[in-house]
């Protein structure tokens, strides 16, 4: 048991490192109108969404892992520049830009059929037990992050960085209900 959980461990790393564009199966599923489009469509705790398939399920939360790997490295640069005495402002910038465009997928990254029942993930049982919660804090999500990026437009150090703590925030308030602790 411990092996097949290294090994499968071990897939999920290379997956994420393996990371071309993070967004091709979505687009692809979406583009091409199929089931797993139809299924990535569907929002969170959405009733009569089209059941996932296994391996639309597990292809789905390996592009969620990466898209939120994707989010933990922008935030890791933003937040390093933020603590520089002079940050570099295109860093923090494009990190924002990243943020604010993936933020506004995350519902649709949670479709019933992708818990840990299913494969590896860190996503907790308590997503689909608590659908209209967490797309509350999806929400509050998109906001900060919106509200970041606007901030991170103009040069008021001042005001980015109070706009990055309250982004800071609503990742913590998810993770701490939703996210598998380390
Ligand atoms: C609405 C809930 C929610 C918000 C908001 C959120 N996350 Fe997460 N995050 C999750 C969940 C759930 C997972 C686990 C996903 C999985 O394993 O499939 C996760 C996973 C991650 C991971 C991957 C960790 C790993 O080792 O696998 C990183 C990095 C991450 N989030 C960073 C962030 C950052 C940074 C923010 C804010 C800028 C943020 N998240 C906002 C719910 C959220």
């Amino acid at each position: 048991m411990r092996k097949t959980i290294a090994a499968i461990a071990m897939m999920v790393l290379a997956a994420c490192d393996s990371s071309g564009d993070g967004n091709n199966i979505l687009a692809e599923a979406n583009a091409s109108g199929n089931a797993a489009g139809a299924a990535v469509q569907n929002e969170v705790g959405e009733s009569g969404a089209t059941p996932l398939q296994k391996d639309q399920a597990l292809a789905l939360m390996k592009q969620r892992h990466e898209n939120y790997e994707k989010i933990g490295d922008a935030m890791k640069g933003i937040g390093r520049e933020l603590k520089a005495e002079s940050p570099d402002l295109a860093e923090v910038r494009s990190g924002a830009a990243v943020i604010a465009g993936l933020a506004p997928q995350v519902p649709g990254w949670f479709p019933a059929g992708t818990g840990q029942d299913v494969g590896k993930t860190d996503a907790l049982d308590e997503i689909w037990m608590k659908p209209e919660d967490f797309a509350a804090k999806a929400k509050a999500f998109r906001e900060s992050a919106t509200a970041f990026n606007t901030a991170a437009q103009g040069s008021d150090l001042a005001s980015i960085r109070a706009a990055h703590a309250n982004l800071g925030k609503s990742c913590k308030t998810c993770h701490d209900l939703y996210r598998e602790k380390e």
